[in-house]
């Protein structure tokens, strides 16, 4: 047969289809999000998200052990509060659970790298992400508590703060807010194209912040759209993002694509806990692989632009990693 192109060719051997592999990773691109409790000597699974754990600030700390040994220096906290109120105001209290979490984890491993989840419903006791007038959320109001919750967490140790609230003009605000606190070097992860998803369920359940009425569909996005994320992530950078990120990320690669294509920084992708979920069901049920599916689902983000990946098998996905199963 005179063929030409063969392909097939390149993919003979393993070695040679390593050579020629075209997405590379590494645990260096992982942040493990992980939830926070209050009280002492607690370490409880989180029933719809199996193999996931409310910890304690102490108990937390042996994670953060575990995660640095399989070589994932990236933690970013959730704070599930003892106490909720209209106001959120756990979510900025010089000793909220998260805050106490980051001090803690910062004076015992000063080498983990820290996020701050920047929002407020697992603190409100309505479960919406900002201030409510009426039934609506308040977008200009609730800048400035996500400016002192952004704060309270960079003075408890963040390295990195990531607001995920999704209302207008909150990235430019915190810049503001953190550059006027002498705090100019912190770089601001905006979740730039965040969207309205079911994919969240079982974080609702995990954290306790589903809303108590209506949903997030008035600053989440609409997930029919794909040119409003470049206007998310455009309007995020203008307002001083260092990083903008897309969420979810499993059914978002082209959104992924079209953000990495349309900004000059560097792009995360969050596999929220939904898709780990998934994985998780369809491994208990001997449906599928779990860590093949895991490896392919996050070969995926990267292979659409993802630089960074926020997942729940971090440490899973590392060992993958150093097995040479992925990448
Ligand atoms: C808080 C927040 C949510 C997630 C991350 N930050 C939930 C939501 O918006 O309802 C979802 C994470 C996940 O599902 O893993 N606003």
């Amino acid at each position: 047969m005179d063929m030409i192109k063969r392909p097939r060719r390149l993919r003979s051997g393993e070695a040679l289809r390593k050579m020629v592999r075209e997405t590379r990773v590494s645990p260096s691109a992982l942040i493990y999000p992980a939830f926070v409790v209050e009280g002492e000597g607690r370490r409880e699974e989180i029933p719809s998200m199996p193999g996931q754990y409310h910890y304690s600030v102490d108990k937390l700390l042996y994670k953060a052990e575990e995660m640095l040994s399989a070589g994932v220096d990236k933690m970013m906290l959730f704070g599930v509060p003892g106490h909720k109120d209209a106001c959120g105001s756990g979510a900025w209290a010089e000793d909220g659970v998260v805050q106490r979490a980051m001090r803690a984890l910062k004076e015992r491993f000063p080498e983990l790298y820290l996020v701050g989840d920047v929002c407020m419903c697992e603190y409100t006791s309505h479960g919406h992400c900002g201030i409510l007038a009426g039934h609506e959320v308040d977008n200009d109001k609730t800048l400035d508590y996500l400016c002192r919750i952004a704060l309270s967490q960079v003075e408890a140790g963040a390295d990195m703060v990531a607001p995920s609230d999704m209302m207008d003009g909150r990235v430019g605000a915190i810049r503001s807010a953190l550059d006027r606190a002498g705090r100019s070097n912190t770089p601001i992860m905006s979740y730039a194209a965040k969207y309205a998803s079911a994919f969240y369920g079982p974080f609702r359940d995990a954290a306790g912040s589903a809303p108590a009425f209506g949903d997030r569909k008035s600053y989440q996005m609409d997930w029919h759209n794909s040119r409003e994320a470049v206007k998310e992530a455009l309007a995020d950078v203008e307002e001083g993002a260092d990083i903008v990120m897309v969420k979810p990320a499993m059914a978002y690669g082209d959104i992924i694509a079209r953000v990495k294509a349309a900004t000059n920084v560097p792009v995360a992708a969050y596999s929220v806990s939904g898709e780990y979920a998934m994985v998780k069901t369809c491994g208990r049920l001997g449906l599928g692989d779990e860590t093949a599916l895991m490896c392919e689902i996050a070969a995926g983000a990267f292979r659409a632009g993802a630089d960074i990946y926020l997942t729940y098998f971090a440490r899973e996905l590392a060992e993958a990693m150093a097995r040479g199963l992925i990448g």
